[in-house]
């Protein structure tokens, strides 16, 4: 079954005063509630000091609920209803290899009719429908974001899967599920907005069953990111400001704490050397590596040429008093989401799609909710 079509967005955005989606996204409020966390290093070029890196790890949950306030319209824009990357199928472009992914995915994790699955970071619900749809599985998706839940509901309901997919307001470190209550848990490019990836892992594996498989596609800095180089570091800043993460995880402490918790790893895979292009012509807007016209377009968008002129236009319309100053912020906060992913994957030192397949080993520890 082919994934459903998003409707058209309309820029529809949950007003965290009031806790419900409003149908005016105020680009200021937005801009400044995700900025605040940042403060002067804007002005550093987003170098942090470890001061202020423990601090954000302490609002981890706030930082990406104010993200995702922030960007979600623009992220349905660009990616449809499914918020993570994937290696590039032949032929295709970014968005069109996602359903074949996401499905092959659910097999490596060996999802099955009538599985309970919980799907961590659900985001609108993509992965979740594809999955449910295409395995005939149960899926329970877990997100903090109000906006994430209200749309996700929306789209389930217009897929017809109500009874199948789930959307749960939750926080991912502390899940509102009983111990041992999932059959397999998988998540899509969401658990490197903990504050400790060992913390989420913990809490994932209380709730999954003794030999069931936890799965992820992730964000990490790879073996070769070198913590010593200062260009290498300002990638790493510059994707965590650009996509609201508090701190990147590096691939060896993925790989300690996921042991440490007690998972046996059985799938060990760097997804984006499966690609048959490099995945980051979209977020770097290489155009010549585009597929069809709506990757073109998409990609076009975010090519330099598109940012620096859409910046200039914004300039103008600014001094005119036409939109708020904080659309220039926006801008280039959006410009630091893609290039900063871009510049680390041309490097080889990150990659938004690292998948390890585990199973929980031995019997759950830590209390019942
Ligand atoms: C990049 S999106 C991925 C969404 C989805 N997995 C997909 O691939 O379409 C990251 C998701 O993680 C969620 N998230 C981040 N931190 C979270 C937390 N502490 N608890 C629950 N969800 C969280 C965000 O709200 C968002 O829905």
């Amino acid at each position: 079954m082919a994934t459903p079509k998003a409707p058209p967005n309309k820029g529809r955005v949950q007003d965290p005063d009031e806790g419900h989606v409003s149908t005016v996204y105020d680009v200021k409020k937005m801009t400044d509630a995700y900025t605040a966390h940042w403060q002067d290093q804007l002005k550093r070029r987003g170098s942090h000091t470890a001061e202020e890196r423990a601090q954000r790890a302490d609002e981890a949950g706030q930082v990406s609920d104010d993200y995702y306030n922030f960007v979600s319209p623009i992220y349905e824009h660009f990616w449809g209803q499914t918020f993570h990357y994937c290696p590039v199928a032949p032929g295709k472009g970014i968005q069109a290899s996602m359903h074949d992914y996401d499905t092959m995915f659910a097999g490596l994790v060996g999802i099955k009719e009538g599985m309970r699955v919980l799907d961590v970071g659900c985001g609108v619900g993509g992965p979740a429908r594809t999955i449910a749809s295409e395995t005939g599985c149960n899926v329970v998706g877990v997100t903090r974001n109000k906006w994430h839940i209200e749309r996700g509901w929306q789209l389930t309901k217009e897929a017809g899967l109500e009874g199948q997919v789930e959307h749960v307001e939750a926080d991912f470190m502390k899940l509102p599920f009983k111990a041992d209550s999932f059959d397999a848990v998988y998540a899509f490019d969401a658990l490197c907005y903990a504050p400790d990836v060992k913390d989420v892992y913990t809490e994932i594996s209380r709730v999954l069953k003794p030999g069931g498989a936890f799965a992820f596609h992730d964000w990490v800095m790879t073996d070769k990111y070198d913590e010593a180089n200062s260009a290498h570091r300002h990638i790493r800043n510059a994707i965590e400001f650009g996509n609201g993460i508090v701190n990147m995880p590096r691939l060896a402490h993925v790989r300690e704490s996921l042991r440490a918790v007690g998972f046996e790893i059985k799938h060990d895979e760097n997804m984006a050397w499966r690609s048959v292009r490099p995945w980051w012509y979209a977020p770097g807007g290489v155009i010549w590596y585009a597929r069809g016209w709506e990757d073109f377009q998409r990609v076009l968008e975010m090519s330099p040429v598109v940012f620096w002129s859409r910046q200039w236009l914004l300039h103008v319309l600014v001094w005119l008093g036409l939109v708020p100053r904080e659309a220039l912020q926006m801008g280039y906060t959006m410009h630091a989401c893609v290039r900063s992913v871009a510049n680390g994957g041309k490097l080889d030192i990150f990659t938004p799609m690292w998948v390890m397949v585990c199973k929980k080993v031995g019997s759950t520890k830590g209390k019942v909710a």
